[in-house]
C-alpha cells in the first residue's frame, strides 16, 4: 500500500461548508476520501487530454431487428480490434440490446469508436465512460 502523507488545507469557511454538504450528498464518510477522488478525477481527465493510455467503456442500446445493423456494428468493432478488450451483449427485451464494450488504449481511438457507433442509424443511445488503467492516479 502507498504511504499516506498528511497535509493541511486552508479554505474559506463557506467553501468548506459547501464541500461538507457535497460529501454528505455523495455518501462520503470523510473529507480525505472525497479529496482523493477529486484529485484522481482530474488526473484521469488529464490522461484523456494528454493522449496517455486509458481504459473505459462504451455502453450502447440498439434494436437488433433493424436490418444489417448488427453486422454493421460488428464490422466497426473489428476495425477497432486493437483497443477492444472485451464486449458483453445483453438482450434487454424482445427488441432492445444493451452492449458494453471495454476499451484500453489511446483516448482518440476510444472516442472515435464511441462516436462511430453512436452515429450509426438505429443505435438509440451510446455513451463513453472515460476511466483509467489505474496507473499513475
Ligand atoms: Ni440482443
Amino acid at each position: 500500500m502507498a504511504q499516506l502523507v498528511r497535509f493541511g488545507v486552508s479554505l474559506e469557511r463557506d467553501l468548506l461548508s459547501r464541500f461538507d454538504t457535497f460529501l454528505k450528498e455523495k455518501k462520503y464518510t470523510n473529507r480525505s476520501e472525497a479529496i482523493r477522488d477529486l484529485i484522481r478525477e482530474d488526473l484521469v481527465k488529464k490522461q484523456w487530454q494528454e493522449d496517455k493510455e486509458i481504459a473505459g467503456t462504451i455502453t450502447m442500446i440498439y434494436d437488433h431487428h433493424k436490418r444489417e445493423l448488427v453486422n454493421k456494428l460488428t464490422d466497426i468493432q473489428h476495425g477497432f480490434g486493437g483497443i477492444i478488450i472485451s464486449t458483453q451483449h445483453i438482450h434487454l427485451d424482445h427488441h432492445n440490446c444493451l452492449e458494453i464494450i471495454a476499451v484500453k488504449g489511446r483516448p482518440k481511438a476510444a472516442q472515435e469508436l464511441a462516436d462511430t457507433l453512436k452515429a450509426v442509424k438505429w443505435v438509440k443511445h451510446a455513451t463513453l465512460s472515460m476511466s483509467s488503467t489505474g496507473r499513475d492516479i
